[in-house]
């Protein structure tokens, strides 16, 4: 018997790693839509699109075809864009776009069509509250900005990616939360029934095995109420 989990929080939380991980734990499938809004906004920027242009920018996502492969890579009209939609650039256009009204609903709905069955692991900023509202699990995973800029930072470093110091990462962070929280539509927030984790202490280890508590609290009741 499977359920749904959904995985959201603000930028550099570490929802990425912890859905990925929990997935494989799992044997389910993680569906990261941060990046779909990443490649929406690398090919408006690519096309020389006005990223509040919201008649272009949604006419060129609709014939975009956006592929996610079971170990990670992801293609935009076949292109591999697995790194170049991670660049600083894309991830500010990124939430520039996801304040689209229209982006969002092309976007949700194919979120919604790939996840039709149980046995997702989806990581966002509104699974919970919009996207898979009937997921069993609802985690809202959250970081103080330092622990998550010097998480950013790190994992730059160890990329060889050095474009940007701490400080500089630290207030993109702030940008990107502010922008996120406070859009029109499907504002970052926690659904009411998700269970908020604060990593900022914490292992990724750690994470997970929290995360995996209420997974198989979750699995369990399923299981007795079958
Ligand atoms: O998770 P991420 O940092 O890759 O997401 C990039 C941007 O996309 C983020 O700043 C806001 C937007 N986003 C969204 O609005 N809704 C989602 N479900 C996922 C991402």
């Amino acid at each position: 018997m499977k359920i749904n989990i959904a995985i959201d929080g603000p930028s550099a939380a570490g929802k990425s790693t912890v859905s990925k991980r929990i997935a494989e734990e799992l044997n389910y499938v993680h569906l990261d839509t941060g990046a779909m809004y990443r490649c929406c906004a690398y090919t408006a920027l690519k096309h020389g699109l006005s990223l509040e242009d919201e008649d272009a920018v949604c006419a060129l996502l609709e014939k975009t075809k956006i592929e996610m492969t079971p170990d990670g890579k992801i293609y935009l009209d076949g292109e591999d864009v697995t790194l170049a939609i991670r660049d600083d650039d894309v991830s500010m256009a990124a939430s520039d776009v996801s304040k689209l009204k229209r982006v969002r609903e092309d976007l949700v709905k194919r979120q919604q069509e790939m996840a039709k069955d149980k046995g997702f692991v989806m990581d966002g900023r509104d699974i919970g509250t919009v996207v898979l509202k009937d997921a069993e699990v609802k985690i809202y995973l959250t970081a103080s900005v330092e622990a998550r800029a010097e998480r950013r930072y790190k994992q730059n470093k160890e990329a060889g990616i050095l474009e940007n110091d701490l400080e500089q990462i630290k207030k993109d962070i702030a940008a990107r939360d502010e922008q996120d929280m406070n859009r029109e539509f499907s504002p970052l927030r926690k659904a009411d029934d998700a269970i908020e984790v604060d990593s900022s202490d914490l292992t990724v280890d750690e994470v997970i095995a929290q995360i995996m508590q209420y997974v198989n609290q979750a699995l369990e009741k399923k299981e007795s109420h079958a």
